[in-house]
């Protein structure tokens, strides 16, 4: 069988350990696919830089934009980043012409992948997504097709592994937020701008293609409800393990009648619980299915091995033929979601004012608004008692 011809866009953490794995594992790989994967071009805007793998067998493409013009090219693995721009582009200009894409991007997809689905699907294209969504964790297979038996109740997800080790870190010596974070970043597990992490967008752009996976929905990223760890202090953290919990950067995504709740928040959830053990710069997905019951994931969110790893198994899916809607079904069957009304959610909640903390029962909005009308600022999180 001929080999499947690849393009790479993005040479830099990601996409120099693509080659690494393509290179390293070329015997297993080629054996396990039933072909060979040629690497017909690269591109990166440096073409002198040091990347720690053999780049000189290859041709480069001076401009990414090149790279949907290659005769005969099957796909582009595109893992430059960014929702709009090149990445964007490029993804419109392959999928427009039939050749498939292949991309870590979850902000491309939160916002455009309806779009690049349905584009996909017009031309005869596929769109390989693995990686966009917790790293090393084969969480898009899972519920695709592992789990496309069942129908799906809820889907939890500790999705970012800079605020699971800063909120581990808290948690193991007693320092604040902004003392971790500053460490985190000089240790590299945070970057210069650690907004889209600390913040939880990150995270809601992974729940929001999880959320359109497992739920057959139309992918809607502004839906999302969204709230960081950046007010989180070390006596929170204290606090909640003194209640047996731990403190998660959760992305939810739950049916609630015939509707979905969806959030992104820190939420407590108990000490011995799988989610709570889940520690450090690690990630976890945990789903319930009607007929496989609880099912958890857990594994590396992020980094070049890990992160190739998913790329690199989804280029040997789409060499292999494998034929599957981005999400699961093709897009006119991905119905408009029915969010639930925030209102109507019961739920346990943490509440810190002053030096007290405390958690409530059960309780709906308007009882937590008239719990919390007369504190003086108070930090409200969830109870997920999982
Ligand atoms: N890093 C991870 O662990 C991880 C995990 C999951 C998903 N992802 C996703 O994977 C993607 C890549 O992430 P990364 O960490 O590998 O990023 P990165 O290290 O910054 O690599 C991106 C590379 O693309 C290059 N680039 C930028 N604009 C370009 C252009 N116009 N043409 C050609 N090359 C261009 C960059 O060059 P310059 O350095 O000159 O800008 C850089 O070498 C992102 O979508 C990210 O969200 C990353």
């Amino acid at each position: 069988m001929k080999p499947y011809r690849i393009a790479i866009a993005g040479l830099g953490t990601v996409g120099a350990g693509v080659i690494e794995n393509l290179q390293s594992n070329a015997e297993l790989i080629e054996a396990r696919t039933g072909r060979a994967i040629e690497i017909v071009a690269i591109c990166d805007r440096d073409q002198d830089s040091n990347r720690g793998v053999d780049l000189a067998c290859y041709d480069w493409a001076d401009d990414a934009g090149w790279l949907a013009d290659i005769d005969g090219l099957d796909a582009i693995v595109e893992l430059i980043g960014g929702s709009e721009g090149i990445a964007y582009d490029l993804a419109k200009a392959a999928l427009g012409k039939g050749v498939s894409i292949v991309t870590a991007n979850k902000a491309l997809l939160a916002h455009h992948g309806f779009e690049l689905a349905a584009l996909a699907e017009k031309n005869g294209a596929r769109v390989g997504y693995e990686a966009a969504v917790a790293g090393g964790i084969p969480i898009i297979k899972a519920l695709r097709e592992g789990l496309a038996g069942n129908e799906v109740g809820s889907i939890y997800g500790i999705l970012n592994g800079t605020c699971n080790y800063i909120l581990t870190a808290m948690r193991e010596t007693g320092a604040d937020f902004a003392d971790i974070l500053k460490e985190a970043q000089e240790k590299g597990y945070a970057e210069a701008d650690p907004s889209f992490d600390v913040d939880g967008v990150d995270t809601a752009h992974k729940l929001c293609l999880l959320t359109s996976l497992a739920f057959g929905v139309q992918p809607d990223f502004k839906a999302i409800e969204t709230k960081g760890i950046r007010e989180i202090t070390g006596a929170d953290i204290k606090a909640a393990q003194e209640f047996g919990y731990r403190i998660k950067l959760l992305g939810v995504a739950k049916r609630q009648g015939g509707a979905i709740f969806q959030s992104v928040e820190p939420c407590l959830v108990p000490a011995d619980s799988s989610l709570g053990g889940v520690e450090d710069s690690y990630n976890a997905v945990f789903a319930e299915g009607d007929f496989v019951e609880k099912v958890l994931m857990t594994g590396r969110g992020a980094g070049r091995k890990p992160t190739a790893s998913a790329v690199v198994g989804d280029i040997i899916d789409l060499a292999k033929g494998l034929d599957t809607p981005m999400f699961g079904v093709t897009t006119d069957k991905l119905t408009k979601p029915v969010w639930a009304d925030a209102g109507q959610i019961k739920s346990r909640y943490y509440i810190r004012a002053g030096g007290d903390a405390q958690i409530t029962e059960e309780i709906g909005k308007a009882e937590l608004e008239a719990l919390t009308d007369k504190l003086d600022s108070p930090y409200i999180m969830r109870v997920e008692d999982l």
